[in-house]
């Protein structure tokens, strides 16, 4: 299953790259430092051009669980929503509730900003080694969560977008699990 709706919100699965996505917004899993990085941090960074690391310093940074916005220069997305994962430590550290935090925060950035369709990458699950079940069920289980207390979204349309195969196969297990 690729789709979900909650209210007039769809939720859905695309597997790619998400610096090619035509949304308004595309999610960002940085670090605090806003500074560039690797994963889908450093994609963003090389399709949206260096105007957007320029943008970038003058946000101070992000901490862990927050969502800070810029324009997306180069990209087809008008935007690029910031948000900055926790590191797995092993899962007492508070990681559930600030991984949540991210898609919460970038959800209320995207409705703030009239954002009307979004695209989050599986934050957290690359290099700071969330492990991916657990945390596409927090993804899901927040967006829905999410939805279902603001019928007034402006958000029309939420894209997972899943750079690989498996990343796929657990989105659509949570979506399954979520109907
Ligand atoms: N499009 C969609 N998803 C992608 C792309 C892409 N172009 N590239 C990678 N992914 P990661 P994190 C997937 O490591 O774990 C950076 O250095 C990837 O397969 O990008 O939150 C930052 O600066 C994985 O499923 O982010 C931070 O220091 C997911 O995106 C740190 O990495 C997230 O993997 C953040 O680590």
């Amino acid at each position: 299953m690729e789709k979900l709706q909650f209210n007039q919100t769809i939720l859905r699965l695309r597997k790619g790259d998400i610096t090619r996505c035509e949304v308004d917004a595309i999610v960002n899993a940085a670090n605090e430092s806003l500074l560039g990085g690797g994963g889908v941090d450093g994609a963003i960074h090389r399709a949206a051009g260096p105007e957007l690391l320029a943008a970038c310093r003058l946000l101070n940074g992000c901490r862990t669980g927050e969502a800070k916005l810029t324009p997306g220069f180069r990209l087809k997305a008008a935007y690029v929503i910031h948000t900055v994962g926790p590191v797995w430590m092993g899962g007492t550290h508070g990681e559930a509730d600030l991984l949540s935090s991210c898609y919460q925060k970038s959800l209320e950035l995207a409705d703030a900003n009239r954002i009307r369709t979004l695209a989050f990458p599986a934050i957290s699950t690359g290099i700071y080694g969330y492990p991916l079940d657990q945390a596409t069920t927090i993804a899901v289980g927040t967006v829905r969560k999410y939805l279902e207390n603001h019928p007034q979204t402006i958000l029309k349309e939420i894209t997972f977008v899943c750079f690989d195969d498996a990343t796929v196969h657990v989105y659509e297990q949570a979506f399954e699990e979520s109907e």
